[in-house]
């Protein structure tokens, strides 16, 4: 049994209140109760479910989220404030607060996706074109920061792999190298020279195409806050949330292994793969543990608990990397 996402506040105090009610009548519409939020697997959601009104909507989707999976094993959640406003997103700012406050006047929509590289299907698409095919899933992740914090996010999104496979991939194609937007004027961030915009990362054909891998555009049941990556992100639960990149506006499949920002910026620090090791330090701080910020109050120095290899996603993927070294290949 699927143990419901708990985040030991009412939800009326995790979400601002017309949003809360928003999510609530979508629940309502989809024939979902607020009980059944937690439940495990439902089944296909109903299709006629409203579209939540701008600056809410998903191009070309509705809200609706056709399978819930829970791999947290029943860990206390995050709350919405804090996963809103306690950020790494640095076209936005180097402080944590700074996506919140900087990003109002970022513009997700419209938005187009290159598709570049060995495929046999490139070009330029719109969001809704991405979209379309793809059911919704809400899946309940571990982020865990390289800086040493986690946090415990429902997303909403659906598997990279089924995206990537509409393009026919051809057998040049090893990696998948991804690039967020740069626009200077509605990004503050950029104008500082703090990486080699714009931010770019990358994965192994094998890693992409993992079930786990998740291209998402929402979280909490709602669309993406444009702190949080609007309108599409990538979310890779085993790796640190670096390799997360945000408002993503080209996907290219590449035969070496693509440029990676902060592995470009500091290439003892982070590596290429970045995978959760809690056995491999970062240079100046220990990766054995981390500060959860979930619950009831942020707690800057408490709620410290053991990292896990592969952020406790080993079963599903440590084969992915049998045979590697991963201190060298961290
Ligand atoms: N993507 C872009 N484009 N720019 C960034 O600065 N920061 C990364 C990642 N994606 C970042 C980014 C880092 S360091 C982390 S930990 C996660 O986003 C944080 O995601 P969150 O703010 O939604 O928790």
């Amino acid at each position: 049994m699927r143990i419901p996402f708990r985040d030991n506040l009412p939800a009326s105090a995790i979400t601002p209140e017309p949003l809360y009610r928003r999510r609530r009548d979508v629940l309502k519409l989809l024939g979902l109760g607020a009980v059944a939020l937690g439940s495990g697997c439902s089944p296909e959601a109903t299709p006629q479910a409203a579209a939540p009104a701008a600056p809410e909507s998903i191009p070309g989707k509705s809200l609706t989220i056709a399978r819930k999976l829970d791999t947290t094993m029943g860990e206390t959640g995050t709350r919405y404030k804090d996963a809103t406003h306690y950020n790494n997103f640095y076209e936005f700012g180097t402080g944590k607060s700074d996506p919140a406050a900087n990003s109002g006047g970022f513009h997700p929509q419209p938005w187009n996706v290159e598709i570049a590289g060995h495929a046999e299907v490139t070009g330029h698409f719109t969001l809704e074109d991405i979209l379309k095919p793809h059911p919704l899933e809400e899946r309940i992740y571990r982020l865990r920061c390289v800086e040493a914090w986690s946090m415990v996010i429902p997303w909403v999104g659906f598997p990279l792999g089924d995206l990537l496979k509409r393009f026919k991939p051809t057998s040049q194609a090893k990696y998948v190298a991804f690039t967020t937007v740069q626009r200077p004027a509605e990004m503050p961030g950029l104008n500082y020279p703090v990486l080699n915009w714009p931010y770019r990362e990358g994965l192994r054909m094998d890693e992409a195409m993992h079930p786990l891998t998740l291209l998402v555009v929402g979280m909490y049941g709602h669309a993406l806050p444009n702190q949080n990556g609007a309108p599409l992100r990538l979310v890779v639960p085993w790796k640190y949330g670096f390799k997360g990149i945000k408002s993503i506006v080209k996907i290219e499949f590449t035969e070496s292994q693509p440029t990676t920002t902060w592995n470009e910026s500091a290439p003892d620090e982070y590596g290429f793969f970045s995978n959760v090791n809690p056995a491999v330090d970062h240079p100046r701080w220990s990766q054995k543990t981390e500060r959860r910020i979930a619950g009831d109050g942020f707690n800057l120095f408490g709620n410290r608990i053991a990292t896990k290899p592969f952020n406790g996603y080993a079963d599903q993927v440590a084969s992915l990397y049998a045979g590697m070294d991963m201190r060298k290949n961290f």
